[in-house]
């Protein structure tokens, strides 16, 4: 039996599938005496920090929750702010992501976007399908309750097609009914703030996903919270409820 070396600072494999809860935005504005946007704006910053740590560890999946459908709930003005902030963003960066490798998907109810976002959602995915270098997923508008009842639907829809009958309904069969059909699940799910709970997010897909909760707000996260993550992730021993080796 040969016992793989590694130096105890070496991460172990990394996870296939990272996805972040990125949350703190609005506390480290307020820490800060600045207006809620400038926590979102400097957000948008650590965004760019992960996606270069995630493809230099050799992440291939990472997903980012963004906007969850109950951030509708904020006052207007906020809400506002951050559709602003993604429209500008979609403009700005999709060019050089798509540059670099990166293949774009959206999930959540983009409906609720104005058409000139919607469309640019679209395009930004059709222009980087291509791309196999990282997966990034960007959450918008997503709730994982919502994502699961349009996912029963749109299979009972499929029932009364005769698309599908009720015994073929399975856990795989369903799952490619979700917003996120095809994907690895999550094998880390990291959420920042100090918070620890999931905020409606993939809630299905979390099943066996291993949480790293951070105390660190998302404006300040960067690389070296990214590999902490890692390496908490590297000590973990998964079981999928299977008896322990
Ligand atoms: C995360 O930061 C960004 C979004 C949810 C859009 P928050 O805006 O939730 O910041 P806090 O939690 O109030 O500090
Ligand atoms: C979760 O953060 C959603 C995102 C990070 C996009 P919230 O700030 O909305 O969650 P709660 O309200 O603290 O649970
Ligand atoms: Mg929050």
């Amino acid at each position: 039996m040969s016992a793989s070396i590694q130096r105890p600072s070496e991460p172990a494999t990394p996870p296939v599938h990272v996805a972040i809860i990125m949350d703190g935005n609005g506390r480290w504005a307020a820490a800060r005496h600045l207006p809620r946007v400038a926590g979102h704006r400097e957000g948008a910053r650590a965004v760019r920090r992960t996606i270069e740590a995630a493809m230099e560890c050799g992440v291939s999946w990472l997903t980012l929750y963004a906007f969850s459908s109950e951030n509708w709930r904020r006052p207007a003005t906020e809400v506002l702010d951050l559709t602003g902030l993604l429209r500008h963003y979609l403009k700005t960066e999709i060019e050089e992501l798509k540059t670099a490798g990166v293949r774009l998907r959206f999930i959540g109810n983009r409906d609720r976007f104005d058409a000139d976002i919607q469309a640019d959602l679209v395009a930004a995915e059709r222009d980087s399908a291509r791309n196999g270098r990282l997966n990034l997923t960007v959450a918008l508008s997503y709730g994982a309750r919502e994502e699961i009842a349009a996912a029963a639907r749109a299979a009972a829809e499929a029932i009364v097609d005769g698309r599908l009958t009720p015994e073929q309904l399975d856990e795989s069969i369903f799952a490619r009914f979700l917003s996120t059909a095809g994907m690895p699940d999550p094998d880390l799910i990291i959420r920042t703030s100090g918070e620890q709970r999931l905020s409606n997010f993939l809630l299905w897909q979390s099943a066996y996903a291993e949480l790293v909760f951070l105390d660190v707000l998302w404006p300040d996260f960067g690389r070296s919270h990214f590999e902490a993550a890692l390496s908490d992730y590297g000590r973990r021993e998964r079981r999928f409820g299977a008896r322990p080796a």
